[in-house]
């Protein structure tokens, strides 16, 4: 039974995850993301996600060198690149991402997207030589657990094929307008922990009245009932805020549960889908 903020999820390899993670999406890099990374370390985070992609692992590391909690207490996520599939060119992205976190190993690194335009005619191949470089790194030491990100079910299948180590993560878009509930079962059949992107629908949550009911039921807010929603499907949120106030707000979600009446209301948004792209026809 999840209690705090620290509280973790176990990887199949062992490797305890705290529960809820700190997004850094689209949080610029310099002082705000490192005024961010210090404040959300202050309301309890243990927790950080970034990627190569969002670029601000500069100011991300220099947050957790600044944060005043011992590095070892943290857990950190980064992704690979679309543009670094392929061993050679994931060997080196997984070093540069070190470099630029000012970090000497990563607690999880993720391949962000499984078939950017760069790769898609033969995404099988070069998803399986990346796997062999992330197989490297983790029995290196260099990383704790790896896994995969935006990867639905062929995606997977395929990785399959010819891992050794089977995936720890897979982080998804999933949220109350797209649970990806047959994504969702499959992951847990192979013992991967799904993440959640976009938990509180990149902002959208807040324009739901059926959300704002459920939350004025519990006494919580529409974020607080977002998260919850997660937890209570043993998916690990990431949510992200600038402010420290929504911080602090987002992980007060520990004195509540929904019952089956809220899981109904909030299904009725289901008819709104992803907001992301597909990984199969992004345009990048
Ligand atoms: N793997 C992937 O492909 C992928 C894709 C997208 C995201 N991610 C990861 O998942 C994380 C979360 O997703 P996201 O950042 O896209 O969206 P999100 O967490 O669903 O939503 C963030 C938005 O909600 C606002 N917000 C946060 N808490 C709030 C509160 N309590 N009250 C009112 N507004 C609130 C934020 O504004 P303020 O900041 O102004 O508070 C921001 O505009 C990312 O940061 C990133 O780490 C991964």
């Amino acid at each position: 039974m999840l209690q705090k903020l620290s509280d973790c999820y176990t990887l199949n390899n062992g490797v305890k995850i705290p529960c809820i993670g700190y997004g850094t999406f689209k949080t610029p890099n310099g002082s705000t993301v490192v005024n961010s990374v210090i404040n959300a370390v202050k309301a309890g985070y243990r927790h950080i996600d970034t990627a190569h992609r969002y670029d601000n692992e500069e100011g991300v590391g220099e947050g957790i060198r600044k944060c005043g909690v011992a590095r070892e207490e943290l857990f950190i996520t980064s992704k690979l690149g679309n543009h670094h599939h392929g061993y050679k060119a994931a060997m080196e992205a997984f070093d540069l991402s070190l470099r630029k976190l000012g970090l000497d190993y990563l607690d999880l690194y993720l391949i962000h997207w499984p078939a950017p335009l760069v790769c898609r005619e033969n995404y099988k191949e070069k998803n399986a030589e990346t796997w062999r470089a992330f197989e490297e790194l983790y029995r290196a030491g260099k990383v704790r657990a790896i896994g995969l990100s935006n990867f639905w079910k062929p995606h997977i299948d395929a990785l399959l094929e010819t891992a050794e180590v089977k995936p720890m993560v897979n982080q998804l878009e999933i949220h109350p307008q797209f649970p990806h509930q047959d994504l969702l079962d499959y992951c847990r059949e192979l013992d991967i922990q799904v993440e959640s992107w976009g938990p509180l629908i990149q902002g959208k949550a807040f324009q739901y009245p059926v959300l704002k009911e459920v939350a004025l039921k519990h006494g919580k807010t529409v974020a607080q009932v977002c998260i919850r929603w997660a937890l209570d499907k043993n998916v690990l949120p990431l949510p992200k805020s600038n402010h420290f106030e929504r911080m602090v707000e987002n992980a007060d979600v520990f004195d509540f549960t929904l019952d089956a009446e809220d899981i109904k209301k909030i299904s009725s948004l289901e008819v709104y889908g992803r907001i992301g792209k597909e990984p199969d026809t992004a345009p990048f």
